[in-house]
């Protein structure tokens, strides 16, 4: 996580990310899913600003796609900081959002992961990373990897994270419909329908540790998909329209229902293409690339 100093502000970088592949193990007693999945930051970031201020936390925004309020898991994220700290200052955060909202790219996640650092580093608070961790895991599932980034794989219900080596540097094409989907939803029905795609957990850890290619055909799946496509038939049009450009690594990222594309350097040139050309005009659709982080 990058953080740079301005005049009395602190700047933090607050990631977008991936999921390579999404292995639903099971429901558990308190509600949540067990599951297995490689989680890979992209470029594609919001920026967090923090500073201080007397009293209580303040987020403002450049968008009026998020909440201001006790709702905005930044805001969550600052008030178990300052709790857990005891911090006796108030708390100014601008979020100025890049990444597109409920769009299973973990936007909400990434700033509150943010959040927690940026406020331990402008106050000199030194949590450790146990308690920042234990923070951001109260905060959401997808929370604890964005703290981390980079490649990493999580399990539980998002909560264990072990970051691996990076993957060699890769373009992304993202494509999100403008529908939006409620997480909790995708994964009500999903207990339903229970979907199995096989998805080969240990071959596909080892593809990445041996710094293999990745290949569609070896198993990297995403076992919502099906489930958000139920809901959001768009994520099905999308699919089908960027494998039809031989886009072959394409995938619906955590819980939908953005579409992704890992692209080979040959098929940059045709991702760039399809970007010019994309006919369906309501959609966010941009190409960015994966980040070590
Ligand atoms: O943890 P978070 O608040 O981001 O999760 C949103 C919803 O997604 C949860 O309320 C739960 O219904 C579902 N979820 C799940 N299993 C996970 C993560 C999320 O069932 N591992």
């Amino acid at each position: 996580m990058v953080v740079y100093n301005l005049k009395g502000k602190l700047k933090v970088l607050a990631h977008a990310k991936i999921n390579l592949f999404l292995k639903v193990k099971g429901l558990r007693n308190d509600g949540y899913h067990n599951l297995e999945m490689v989680m890979q930051s992209i470029k594609l970031h919001d920026n967090i600003i923090i500073s201080a201020k007397e009293s209580g936390i303040k987020i403002e925004s450049n968008s009026n796609k998020i909440p201001l309020d006790s709702t905005n898991l930044a805001y969550k994220a600052a008030k178990a900081v300052i709790n857990k700290t005891r911090l006796d200052s108030g708390v100014n955060i601008y979020i100025e959002k890049n990444i597109p909202v409920a769009a299973g790219l973990a936007g909400g996640s990434t700033d509150a992961a943010s959040v927690i650092t940026g406020i331990n580093k402008y106050f000199n608070l030194r949590l450790n990373k146990a308690e920042m961790h234990q923070i951001a895991e109260s905060i959401g599932s997808d929370v604890p990897f964005c703290l981390t980034g980079g490649t990493a794989f999580v399990s539980g219900r998002g909560e264990i994270v072990k970051k691996m080596s990076p993957i060699i540097k890769k373009k992304v094409l993202l494509v999100k419909p403008k529908q939006e989907v409620s997480t909790k939803k995708i994964y009500k029905l999903y207990d339903e329908y229970n979907i199995n795609k096989n998805i080969p957990t240990d071959k596909l850890l080892s593809i990445i540790k041996n710094n293999k290619e990745l290949l569609i055909e070896d198993g990297w799946a995403n076992e919502l998909e099906d489930i958000t496509k139920k809901l959001v038939p768009e994520v099905k049009k999308i699919k089908q329209l960027l494998k039809n450009k031989s886009l072959d690594f394409t995938m619906m990222t955590g819980s939908g229902p953005t579409v992704y594309s890992l692209l080979d350097q040959k098929q940059e040139k045709i991702a760039s293409e399809i970007v010019s050309n994309w006919p369906r005009e309501s959609d966010f659709i941009t190409i960015t690339e994966t980040k070590n982080l």
